[in-house]
């Protein structure tokens, strides 16, 4: 092949995502395998959302409304934010690409968590530019560190709360600790994927106003139960979401995940029922880990890490064989550590049940 993409393409390595349950199912020849790998919301997506899906069917020939009116309003107005200050992504994946996009070039750095987010270094490297990756400190962010390596050369810092893999969570003064020194020229990326599922849930984009070089990002793919539909956004000074709404496709949402989107956000008994599930199973979960004699960590997200102090992958493998896909954290170098994510009751018994019997044979 003739064909040779730049030097900084050929760094990227692929993203490597949570075994679909029917290849499972294919490779395996189990039935019923049960998927705690992805984050995705075990109670499905929200009623009203599919209601919204199945009445828009009929106009899939339309394209979707390119500025997203209907949902930014009720984004808008649901949040007490101006519509002009939301951005609307195919999955936050999307903002965050975006964001990169517009202000990463092979002059610049990108600061990220490590682990961390795959996306925030394929993004980073897709426009030439360098990642910055701060090691975790005792799997929390280590904000002062991020802050530190912070030079002329740094367009944009992400950092995730609740962090994945780990669940760490920042509260509000800590942002704003982290916030102040930060010069006002690089962008402080938010990545909230998880933010509802944290007891101290609050909005960061309260803070915009003081600092302008904040952007926020959530997404529907979470405690909405959208992950297959692919929307998010995210909220930012008019400046910043002004460019990326000049760089993004025109039609980078489709019709019905902006209906679905629509609908999911005045379903608020779903999103209670989401969290309560959560909040109780997660409880749960922790408990039954640590009867095991391995070491989960606090989280504020819909998933649990576990040190499980011996080979992650080798655990991970023997409990698909038994219909239960978790993820094994080896391939964000942490070799001993499984995340599970938090799922309905009977799945997460099963899980347990199963991580005992696997565990009984070592
Ligand atoms: C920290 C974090 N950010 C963003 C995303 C992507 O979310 P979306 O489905 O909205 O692209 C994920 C998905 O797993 C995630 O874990």
């Amino acid at each position: 092949m003739n064909i040779d993409p730049p030097e900084y393409i050929k760094k990227i390595k692929p993203y490597k995502a949570g075994k679909p349950i029917e290849e499972l199912e294919r490779e395996y020849g189990i039935k019923n395998a049960v998927k705690l790998a992805s984050n995705e919301n075990p109670l499905g997506p929200s009623p009203k959302a599919v209601e919204a899906v199945k009445n828009f069917c009929t106009s899939l020939h339309r394209y979707p409304d390119s500025s997203g009116y209907e949902l930014i309003n009720k984004i808008s107005s649901k949040f007490n934010i101006s519509s002009k200050n939301i951005v609307l992504g195919n999955g936050s994946d999307d903002i965050i690409a975006l964001l990169c996009k517009a202000f990463v070039n092979d002059t610049k750095n990108v600061i990220m968590p490590d682990p961390g987010f795959l996306m925030y270094e394929i993004s980073t490297r897709s426009e030439g530019g360098i990642p910055v990756k701060v090691p975790l400190k005792n799997l929390c962010l280590d904000l002062d560190k991020m802050a530190e390596l912070c030079n002329p050369d740094t367009s944009i810092i992400f950092i995730t709360n609740p962090n994945n893999p780990t669940g760490s969570f920042i509260e509000k003064e800590k942002l704003e600790e982290f916030l102040k020194k930060i010069p006002s020229n690089v962008i402080v990326a938010s990545d909230e994927a998880y933010m509802e599922f944290s007891e101290s849930y609050y909005c960061s984009w309260e803070l915009m106003e003081k600092y302008e070089n904040l952007v926020s990002m959530r997404t529907f793919s979470k405690a909405y139960g959208l992950a297959g539909l692919r929307i998010g956004y995210g909220v930012m000074n008019p400046f910043i979401s002004e460019i990326l709404n000049r760089i993004r496709q025109p039609f980078n949402t489709s019709l019905i995940s902006q209906k679905a989107a629509l609908c999911a956000l005045d379903d608020e008994d779903f999103l209670e029922k989401t969290r309560t599930l959560i909040f109780t199973e997660r409880k749960k979960l922790f408990e039954e880990l640590e009867k095991l004699g391995i070491t989960p960590f606090k989280s504020d997200a819909n998933f649990i890490l576990a040190d499980l102090k011996r080979s992650a992958d080798d655990v991970y493998e023997k409990l698909l064989r038994k219909g239960v896909i978790a993820r094994s954290m080896s391939s964000y170098g942490y070799p001993e550590f499984l995340r599970i994510t938090i799922g309905l009751e009977n799945e997460n018994n099963l899980f347990i049940n199963c991580l005992k019997e696997v565990l009984d044979k070592y």
